[in-house]
């Protein structure tokens, strides 16, 4: 079932409400990558052209707890946003109240109004509908645009949809929901996902939604050790979640009812611990040598099997880093695994902060097909799960 599009709003002459996901790194005031400020701005320019009288933006930044904090303010971003769209950002110092609907009022036709911080005021997390329907009135209608956001049901993402005489989802949510949804719905085959991190219970959703779909599931990360303990590898001191040893040879299990090839690390970079400068060594995962020292990266052979696994692949979907790539001596099997995605001749997704800082230290993000803009948000979606922020728009 398809999403009402802003597409098929007509939007002249009215006020375009915009949630966006403009949670971005900040530090400072200084905004450390803006990349989901950039991916907003077709949708703006849509709606600006589509005539709109204003448009007002609106999103969350951090986890402020309901309160206003000035280190989670959006007054840089509007500034940013401001410079890549040349054209003036009104600041609203509020996101509901006279504040905001003084500066949207004052806004000149065609202009744009970035409204502060909404978890500033505890009654979005809350999904407050008297909330919801403050954010509403400072509009006419709304079109949902923050997938990263999609996933929480808040105020400004569910409530004030109730509220609100038309909805529809930007063109972000939009590209995000065709590549994620046609990955799981209707992949070109071989289809392989390739799933990292620190966690299977972080994990464990997805991985048990794509089985059922992948063809091949290439496992990295601290992730992997769970599933060697369950195997009765030696795994020294890498991290193991010991009640989730089950659930990986369930996995395991799975996988081999359904033919599917399920990867794991043959060979891996162990060392006393996480700091750049430590001896490391590289040995295959079944050696003993590993003693008391842990995993932190996957080993040469690894890099190289799974490159071999994702030659052919037709769509390939990658969320979680193999090892602990922030620090260098850590970083090539994530990297390595980085370029063997960027080399596929088909449909690749990139998914989740870390993911993405890879293939960007790798120097390839300019190669992969979709670079999701959703962390946790892409997550649930991968896991099978409704996210209440689509859920709610019209189709
Ligand atoms: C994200 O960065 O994943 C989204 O902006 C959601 O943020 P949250 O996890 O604080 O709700």
């Amino acid at each position: 079932m398809s999403t009402r599009s802003i597409r098929d709003l007509d939007l002249s002459g009215r006020r375009v409400f915009v949630r966006v996901d403009f949670n971005v790194p900040l530090k400072n005031g200084v905004i450390g990558d803006d990349t989901r400020i950039r991916e907003s701005l077709p949708t703006i320019h849509y709606a600006l052209d589509a005539g709109a009288r204003c448009v007002i933006l609106a999103s969350h930044l951090g986890r402020p707890k309901g309160t206003p904090n000035p280190e989670m303010s959006l007054k840089p971003v509007a500034a940013r946003l401001q410079e890549l769209l040349g054209r003036p950002v009104a600041f609203a110092a509020d996101c509901v109240g006279p504040e905001a609907e003084r500066t949207v009022a004052a806004a000149p036709p065609g202009g744009v109004v970035l409204l502060e911080n909404l978890r500033f005021h505890p009654e979005e997390e809350k999904n407050d509908p008297a909330f919801g329907a403050a954010l509403a009135r400072l509009a006419d209608v709304y079109v949902n645009d923050a997938f990263g956001a999609a996933h929480r049901a808040h105020a400004s993402v569910e409530a004030i949809v109730r509220a609100m005489p038309e909805a529809a989802a930007g063109l972000l949510m939009e590209k995000e929901l065709r590549y994620l949804g046609e990955a799981l719905g209707d992949p070109a085959r071989p289809f392989a996902a390739v799933l990292g991190g620190a966690k299977v219970s972080d994990k464990i959703g997805v991985i048990e939604n794509l089985v059922r779909r992948v063809d091949r599931l290439l496992v990295g990360g601290a992730m992997a050790y769970t599933f060697f303990k369950a195997q009765g590898k030696p795994v020294g001191r890498s991290l193991v979640e010991d009640d989730k040893l089950d659930a990986a040879r369930e996995i395991v299990a799975r996988a081999r009812e359904r033919n599917l090839q399920l990867l794991l690390p043959v060979d891996h970079v162990v060392a006393e611990k996480i700091e750049a400068g430590v001896p490391a060594a590289t040995l295959d995962v079944d050696d003993p040598a590993i003693g008391e020292r842990m995993g932190l990266d996957i080993g040469p052979k690894t890099v190289a099997a799974y490159a071999d696994a994702l030659r052919d692949a037709r769509t390939v979907v990658w969320n979680g880093p193999m090892g602990v790539f922030e620090i260098d001596a850590f970083a090539q099997g994530t990297i390595g695994v980085a370029r063997a995605v960027a080399a596929v001749r088909g449909t690749t997704i990139v998914g989740g902060g870390d993911s993405i800082a890879a293939v960007r230290k790798a120097g390839v993000a300019d190669r992969i097909t979709h670079i999701s803009t959703g962390g946790g948000a892409s997550l649930e979606f991968l896991g099978g799960q409704t996210l209440p922020g689509v859920a709610v728009l019209p189709s």
